[in-house]
């Protein structure tokens, strides 16, 4: 524990009066998992003030991602971020952002700590981490997430604690970091399997550069997963389906391989029915997010272990795990996001990576981040190196969205998270489409036939059909129609009738 006067204990406001207008503050936090609670709401009041006395108060903000209900939501609000990376979520961050009032830096969240250490962001003048425990010399025992703290922790200017005296301080049992030095002077990660620790349980601070302490008690704010839709668990059924094929056929080894699995309610569904699958091993995950299906999972012997980088767990799941920590610390290793996304270790272990598109097109391009091309929904996140460097790479999404006005499956996407060379099988709940070794027009009827819904298949066909011939046929004048009715017609094929659209 802290001893008194070790480091200063501040008070909230106290510590939020350090952090000056303009300012570029890490803090922790990866989803709401870990994140900083007390010190944001700080600072959300204290731009308040300064807005309500005239004066200019907004920081540049960093946490590992997404971080709304803690960190964007009360900063947002008071119109107190100017500049964002690498992750958001939230919504009225997401209207500050498409209005181009907040600049954000979409960024793959494994390439985080290297561009601080790099510098490419400017200087980090504060980092604001929420621990277990700091002690005197420097270790900084972290709590459900580790994300990219550590190179906060070691970058940063100034550096404000949180203390957070909710949280199990046996949460370091799990915690395996480490901070790779810049190249050239790279070295292979031993790691050849997901529970392989590397590092120490703890990330370092240079005692000097600790301003302040603060503490909370709070537990992390995460909300449940609405049970599977009839949709998800479709989809979770093709996935589920096309895993134990793979299996049966010798493509995927009788021990299987590990998975990673996307943020959302589908990705959570699909876990949950490799879980039910009498068919699928006992199996073991390297991912970014362990969500609230694994818990289940991991009781029952079906996830054997768990590389994450955060626990995005409701607190009766997290507290399943404090209530049982013995059983949970040998099996769950908490990385920084450096690593539990690391591309190389992606492809070393051979990932099977299954991940979410808002629109996928008739070549195997997802687009996961921007509606329309132009809005922001959330970011390309882990996606892209998982999807890039795993042993096979899965997109699932409905093949239709707001009630049939929109089809997931396009002729060309307007905005390219994940490209054709990566993406090797879509699935919707139609079906799914198994692109491996199939030419572009192949792509093209597999990708329509199987995952399209049946309202815009005749459509999609007719495009490949007056498409110009090449490679890859496409018709430049008509490949955004779809998207462009949308806009201007508020439906992709306005004639449809919806109320006939089966899954509508
Ligand atoms: N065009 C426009 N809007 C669309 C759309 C499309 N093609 N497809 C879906 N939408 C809308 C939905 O209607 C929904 O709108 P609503 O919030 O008003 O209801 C919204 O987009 C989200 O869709 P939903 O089906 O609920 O998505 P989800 O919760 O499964 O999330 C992503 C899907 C793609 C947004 C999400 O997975 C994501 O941000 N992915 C990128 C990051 C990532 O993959 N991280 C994990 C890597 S390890």
């Amino acid at each position: 524990m802290v001893k008194i006067g070790v480091f200063p204990d501040l008070t909230p406001e106290e510590a939020a009066a350090k952090v000056f207008n303009g300012a570029t503050v890490a803090f922790s936090g990866f989803t709401n998992a870990g994140a900083a609670k007390v010190l944001p709401r700080a600072l959300a009041a204290r731009a308040r003030n300064e807005h309500e006395a005239g004066r200019p108060y907004r920081l540049r903000v960093m946490t590992g991602a997404s971080s709304s209900a803690s960190i964007d939501d009360p900063l947002a609000q008071v119109d107190a971020i100017s500049w964002r990376a690498p992750y958001q979520s939230a919504p009225k961050l997401r209207k500050q952002i498409n209005s181009q009032q907040v600049e954000y830096v979409d960024m793959h969240l494994s390439q985080v700590s290297e561009m601080v250490l790099a510098g490419f962001h400017g200087k980090i003048d504060f980092a604001v981490i929420e621990a277990t425990e700091v002690t005197p010399d420097g270790r900084v025992y972290l709590t459900t997430s580790v994300g990219a703290s550590p190179a906060y922790l070691k970058y940063a200017d100034r550096v404000l604690i949180e203390i957070n005296r909710y949280h199990s301080p046996r949460l370091r049992e799990m915690a395996d970091i480490t901070i790779l030095p810049a190249p050239p002077h790279r070295t292979m990660l031993p790691l050849h399997d997901p529970l392989t620790k590397v590092g120490y349980p703890y990330a370092e601070v240079d005692p000097r550069r600790i301003v302040g302490i603060v503490e909370n008690n709070e537990p992390d704010t995460i909300g449940a997963f609405a049970p599977p839709d009839e949709r998800s668990r479709k989809i979770a059924a093709h996935v589920v389906k096309f895993l134990v094929e793979e299996l049966r056929t010798g493509q995927i080894p009788p021990e299987f391989l590990p998975l990673q699995a996307g943020v959302g309610n589908v990705a959570n569904g699909v876990m949950a029915a490799l879980g039910e699958s009498e068919e699928i091993p006992p199996f073991l995950m390297y991912t970014e997010v362990f969500q609230d299906s694994l818990v289940g999972l991991m009781e029952s012997g079906k996830l054997r272990g768990a590389s994450t980088t955060a626990l995005t767990l409701t607190h009766e799941n997290l507290q399943k795990i404090y209530d049982n920590i013995d059983f949970f610390v040998p099996r769950i290793v908490l990385r920084p996001q450096e690593i539990s996304n690391h591309p190389g270790v992606v492809l070393r272990l051979g990932v099977i990576a299954m991940n979410t598109a808002l629109e996928a097109d008739i070549y195997g391009n997802v687009n996961s981040s921007h509606v329309y091309g132009t809005d922001i929904m959330n970011g390309v996140g882990g996606s892209g190196e998982f999807t890039r460097n795993s042993f096979l790479s899965i997109y699932m999404c409905p093949s239709i969205a707001k009630g049939g006005k929109i089809s997931s499956i396009v002729p060309m996407v307007t905005h390219v998270d994940n490209n054709e060379h990566a993406v090797q099988i879509v699935v919707t709940e139609q079906g799914l489409a198994d692109l491996r070794g199939l030419g572009p027009m192949q792509r093209a009827k597999a990708v329509i036939g199987n995952c399209a819904h049946p309202a815009y298949r005749d459509y999609l066909y007719r495009y490949i059909e007056k498409a110009r011939v090449g490679h890859i046929r496409h018709d430049l004048d008509t490949c955004f129609e779809l998207h462009r009715n949308l806009m201007e017609q508020g439906a992709m094929l306005p004639d449809l009738d919806l109320s006939q659209i089966e899954g509508a």
